[in-house]
């Protein structure tokens, strides 16, 4: 088993103190007894800065999409090579505002899955429902086929290193969480997906929940052993309400 994973997803926003600061107190308060990893994923303008800030401490740096050729003409994106040059370990593919406000398809996000794992970096492939989907009962279906699509062509040892997370989209940004039951229920479908694909060890498929996670409702999610850790939008720069989430985990 890993320890629980909390990835901070800045978004399009940064602290309203600096970002040194911001880190130097987001590592004061999280406890060295608490086994957890802790990732930040600032905008890329900002990764090198918070590269320095997270190094000394046990944070780690991830950028919040990627694009999949090496180099060349592709106006406004970011290779892996890039990333990995500023120290990222992580990269999240597939959020659900990147395939809803920039039209991201299953196929784009399984190439940039393959590109992140080529530059030994680690994919965060983001699935999840919209509401219409879910009160026509196709929760399911679509988070299976996200999942197959995200991870096609992929070789059982690459699969072991990428970490789902699982973001029902009407829980993002609305302060509604998927209640337990409900996260349980689709990490469950997850878990049997990569197992019956690749027969992959349950203990070994890390999935993360994200949607309105919160110091409230963190440490209720965290009773769940299906649940891995978290993916934090919101509440990830609030340093009292992110370090709180972090402490849930213990
Ligand atoms: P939220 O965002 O915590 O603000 O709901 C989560 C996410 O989009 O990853």
């Amino acid at each position: 088993m890993f320890p629980r994973l909390i990835v901070g997803n800045w978004k399009m926003n940064v602290p309203t103190t600096t970002t040194n600061l911001f880190v130097a107190q987001l590592a004061k308060r999280v406890s060295a007894n608490v086994p957890v990893e802790v990732v930040l994923a600032p905008p890329f303008p900002f990764l090198s800065e918070v590269g320095s800030a997270v190094a000394g401490t046990s944070f780690t740096l991830a950028a919040q999409n990627v694009f999949w050729e090496e180099q060349g003409a592709y106006t406004g994106e970011v290779s892996g090579a890039m990333l990995k040059s500023l120290g990222c370990q992580y990269v999240l593919i597939g959020h659900s505002e990147r395939r809803k406000i920039f039209g991201e398809s299953d196929d784009e996000i399984n190439k940039k899955v393959k590109a992140v794992l080529h530059h030994d970096l680690f994919p965060i492939l983001c699935v999840g429902e919209s509401l219409e989907e879910r009160d026509a009962g196709q929760t399911h279906h679509v988070v299976r086929v996200q999942t197959l699509a995200g991870l096609q062509g992929l070789e059982k040892v690459d699969v072991s290193k990428v970490t789902l997370a699982y973001e029902p989209v009407w829980a993002i940004g609305t302060g509604r969480a998927a209640s337990v039951d409900q996260a349980e229920d689709v990490h469950g479908l997850v878990r049997e997906t990569l197992c019956e694909q690749w027969s992959l060890a349950p203990q070994f498929i890390r999935i993360l929940y994200g949607g309105s996670v919160s110091g409230e409702n963190a440490g209720v999610l965290f009773q769940s052993d299906q649940i891995n850790g978290a993916l934090v939008g919101k509440a990830c720069l609030d340093l009292d309400a992110f370090a709180s989430i972090i402490a849930s985990t213990a």
